[in-house]
């Protein structure tokens, strides 16, 4: 029998899947910790909202992550923390209480917009969760929302009438303040040029 023939015999073989499987389990212990942090203030939203940024965006971007038996095997569960991690930096609906009321503008604009490009929830992401992928019908009720919330204010006529007279009175009163004086202290009139 020659040495090569050894090598690849089913033996060989045997004790090389028995380490790879020793291995595999003893790295499932090393897991960086995934914080559990508290709800503070979730977003408030319409039912039907919330229910979509619930299925595909809540387990980065919340508190409540619900994480699958396939995200917890290592090494995806190393990917799986580093987003987790990562999305709720830049955007947390669990700590809505945290942002000023232009940021949760801001950040709710930005929500639907990185959604409609189709960059969220990552490619990644829904390749393990297809039912996550945000469909053209559930885009067009965050899209609806959104516009929802512009408010078109009429234009107020007495509001334009009042700052047109104010002014008005500004520029007289500035006119009058640069009029030369006389040396009898007499301003002279503003038709003075003329
Ligand atoms: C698998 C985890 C994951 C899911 C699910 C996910 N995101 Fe993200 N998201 C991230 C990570 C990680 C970042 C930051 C790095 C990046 O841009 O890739 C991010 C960044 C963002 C940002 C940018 C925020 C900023 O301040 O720059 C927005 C907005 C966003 N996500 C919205 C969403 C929305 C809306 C959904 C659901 C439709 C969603 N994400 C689903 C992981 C995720």
């Amino acid at each position: 029998m020659n040495p090569l023939s050894k090598l690849f015999s089913r033996e060989a073989f045997t004790s090389i899947g028995l380490m790879v499987l020793i291995l595999l389990v003893a790295v499932q212990f090393l897991r960086p910790e995934l914080k559990e942090r508290p709800v503070t203030r979730d977003i408030t939203l319409p039912a039907d909202v919330k229910a979509i940024f619930k299925k595909s965006c809540y387990d980065c971007h919340s508190n409540e992550t619900q994480l699958g038996w396939g995200d917890q095997i290592v090494p995806a569960y190393w990917l799986v923390a580093r987003h987790i991690r990562q999305g709720r930096a830049h955007l947390n609906f669990s700590e809505w209480d945290k942002l000023t009321p232009a940021e949760r503008k801001q950040k709710l604009w930005e929500a639907v917009n990185h959604t409609a490009l189709g960059a969220m929830p990552r490619a990644d992401y829904v390749f393990m969760h297809p039912a996550a992928k945000v469909s053209d019908k559930e885009l067009t009720i965050l899209k609806n929302y959104l516009a929802s919330l512009v408010v078109h204010e009429p234009p107020d006529t007495s509001k334009i009438n009042d700052e047109a007279i104010q002014y008005q009175q500004w520029l007289h009163t500035k006119a009058q303040s640069i009029l030369p004086v006389s040396p009898n202290r007499i301003t002279y009139d503003p038709n003075y040029k003329n």
